[in-house]
């Protein structure tokens, strides 16, 4: 029986693509693209902080999530070959900072909050993103905490991000479900100890290396079924 579901947040409970209508809006047939390799470049800097200085104590290199957003927007229109004027920039972070939930996101919370089982949120984000897009998306009254790597000034995957759970909630490694669609989140919450169920809405492969998730579905709702 789990005690916590800790569900990552971005491209979980968010869809991250979502800036793609707005991007598409200011830059005419390049906004997936931009989404895309947006996302990916993000990524790709909460790992260069974190694995060029894995200090237990916090990377000398940390920026907060929102900062490596920003930076990776603009680092992707350079590379794009696309003009962000600094109002172009202002909209797409404004359409970040209230990215819309999936449409289950918040059913799911609520009927996980009736079985009595706790809920939380544990992300790369900044305490303030997280506040800003639970509170626009009205997810806040079924979660118990939103828990930031902000304390610790470390990126998922390293396993300091992980343990936040464990120094947040009076509960043990099996008792915890973590809950994320993102196959590398997955994969390494794996590693370190939690059961996992991937949401795979896109029907991908699973990566080549590490254990399989303990559960898969193609939407979030179908997490109940295994609770
Ligand atoms: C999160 C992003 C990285 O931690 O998906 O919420």
């Amino acid at each position: 029986m789990y005690k916590l579901i800790a569900f990552d947040a971005y491209g979980t409970l968010f869809d991250v693509y979502s800036v793609g209508a707005l991007a598409n809006e200011l830059f005419p047939g390049r906004g997936q693209e931009l989404s895309l390799m947006w996302r990916d470049r993000q990524i790709e800097y909460t790992r260069l902080v974190s694995m060029s200085d894995p200090n237990p104590k916090g990377s000398q290199y940390y920026l907060p999530f929102w900062e490596l957003t920003m930076r990776s927007l603009r680092y992707v229109c350079k590379r794009m070959g696309l003009e962000l004027t600094p109002q172009g920039e202002k909209r797409l972070m404004e359409q970040y900072a209230r990215l819309t939930s999936f449409e289950d996101s918040l059913s799911v919370l609520k009927k996980i909050k009736e079985r009595g089982i706790a809920t939380a949120i544990l992300s790369n984000g900044s305490r303030e993103m997280l506040s800003t897009v639970v509170e626009s998306n009205g997810l806040k009254p079924y979660l118990d905490k939103v828990v930031t790597v902000e304390d610790i000034r470390l990126f998922k995957t390293a396993p300091q991000a992980y343990e936040l759970l464990l120094t947040t909630f009076p509960i043990k490694k099996e008792e915890v479900l973590f809950v994320s669609s993102n196959a590398w989140d997955a994969l390494a919450a794996r590693w370190f100890g939690y059961d996992v169920f991937w949401v795979n809405r896109l029907n991908h492969p699973f990566e080549e290396i590490g254990e399989k998730p303990n559960f898969e579905g193609k939407s979030l709702s179908e997490v109940l079924t295994f609770i």
